[in-house]
C-alpha cells in the first residue's frame, strides 16, 4: 500500500514545490524598473533567445493551425502586421520608431527587408546591448534605452511608430498612446499589437478567471490589461490621431503560438540543456504561465489586439 502511495506523494510534493517557487518568484509589476530587470534577466540568461529566437512575440499562423515552424510564424507575424497596417506603402528610408523593441527582431526586418531607417527603444539595457550585437553594421537600425512613457524625441519625428507586445507592461495606457502619437508625424502610420483582456466591465470575470488574470499580471510584470475597445478609444480620442482607428482580434492567428512555445523546448532540447541545470528549472517554471496564457487566449478572456491609425 505504502509503496503504491509513495510515488503519488512524491509527485504531489514535486508539484507543490513547483507551485510555491512559481508564486514566490512571481515578477510583480512595481514600476518600469521591475520590467527592465525582468527583461535584463531574461536576456542575460539567454534562455529566451536560444529557445524562441530573436523575436519575443507570438507567431502568425494563417489558417490558425500549428503547422508552421514557430520561428517562421514570428517572422510572418512581422510581415503580416506591416501589410495590415499599411507600413509597406512607405518609401525606403522612412523613419520608424520601434517601441519596446526587445532584442531587435522586428527592427532588423523593418530595416533589412523594407529599407526603413529604424530606431528601437526598450527599457532594458541588456536588450539594447544584445540588439546591437545582433545587428550587422551598415544596417540602418539603432537601439537606445528609453522609457516609452517618456520618449526623448521631438514631436512628429517618425513616419511610422511600431510596437509589438509592449503596451501590456505600461501602467499608463493613455500616456503610452500620447507618446506614440506625439512622436508620429501628421499622416504617419501607427502599427501596434498587444495583449488585451476582454471587456471586463461588460463581461465581469468569474472567480477562476480573476485568479488566472492575477497570475498573468504577476508572473510577467504586467500592471494591468485593458480591452481592445478601451485602447481603441484611447487612441481615437487622442488629439494627434487623425481619422479612424481600426482594431482587430488576432487570437485565431496567434493562439497556436502558446503550445508551440512549449514544444520548441522539445524540438530543440539542446537549446536548454546546453545552458545547464538552472536553465532547465527556469524553463519549467514558465510552463504554468504559458498554459494559463493559452487557456485565457483560447477562452477569449484575453485577446490579441492589433491597432492601426494615421497621425
Ligand atoms: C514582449 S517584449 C516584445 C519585444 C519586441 N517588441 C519583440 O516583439 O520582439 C516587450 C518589450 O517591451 C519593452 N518595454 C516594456 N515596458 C517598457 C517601457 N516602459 N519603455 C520601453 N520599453 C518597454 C520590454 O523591455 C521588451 O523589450
Amino acid at each position: 500500500m505504502f509503496e503504491f502511495l509513495l510515488p503519488f506523494f512524491l509527485l504531489v510534493l514535486f508539484f507543490f514545490v513547483l507551485f510555491i517557487i512559481w508564486r514566490v518568484k512571481a515578477r510583480k509589476y512595481i514600476s518600469s524598473s521591475t520590467v527592465a530587470s525582468a527583461y535584463d534577466a531574461w536576456t542575460q540568461d539567454k534562455l529566451l533567445e536560444r529557445l524562441w529566437g530573436e523575436h519575443i512575440h507570438l507567431g502568425f499562423y494563417p489558417l490558425g493551425k500549428n503547422n508552421i515552424d514557430f520561428r517562421k510564424a514570428k517572422i510572418k507575424f512581422v510581415h503580416e502586421l506591416v501589410k495590415w497596417s499599411g507600413l509597406d506603402k512607405l518609401p525606403k528610408g522612412s523613419r520608424i520608431l520601434d517601441i519596446g523593441c526587445g532584442i531587435g527582431g522586428s527592427s532588423r526586418i523593418l530595416a533589412e527587408y523594407y529599407g526603413f531607417n529604424v530606431i528601437g527603444i526598450t527599457i532594458s539595457p541588456a536588450q539594447v546591448k544584445r540588439a546591437r550585437e545582433l545587428t550587422p553594421s551598415g544596417l540602418n537600425c539603432s537601439f537606445q534605452v528609453m522609457d516609452a512613457l517618456d520618449l526623448k524625441f521631438e514631436d512628429g519625428s517618425f513616419d511610422a511608430v511600431w510596437s509589438v507586445e509592449a503596451g501590456a507592461h505600461m501602467n499608463d495606457k493613455t500616456k503610452f498612446a500620447d507618446e506614440m502619437l506625439r512622436t508620429l508625424r501628421p499622416g504617419g502610420y501607427l502599427a501596434l499589437a498587444d495583449w488585451n483582456s476582454r471587456d471586463l466591465r461588460a463581461y465581469p470575470p468569474s472567480i477562476f478567471e480573476k485568479f488566472v488574470l492575477k497570475q498573468l499580471l504577476e508572473q510577467w510584470v504586467h500592471p494591468n490589461f485593458i480591452s481592445i475597445n478601451e485602447f481603441g478609444n484611447i487612441l481615437s480620442t487622442n488629439k494627434n490621431s487623425a481619422g479612424r482607428v481600426i482594431s482587430e482580434n488576432w487570437n485565431f492567428h496567434t493562439n497556436p503560438s502558446w503550445y508551440d512555445s512549449i514544444i520548441e523546448g522539445i524540438r530543440r532540447p539542446f537549446a536548454i540543456l546546453s545552458l545547464g541545470p538552472i536553465a532547465i528549472v527556469k524553463s519549467i517554471r514558465e510552463i504554468p504561465t504559458i498554459l494559463l496564457m493559452n487557456w485565457a487566449f483560447n477562452k477569449g478572456l484575453m485577446e490579441f489586439g492589433v491597432f492601426k491609425c494615421r497621425g
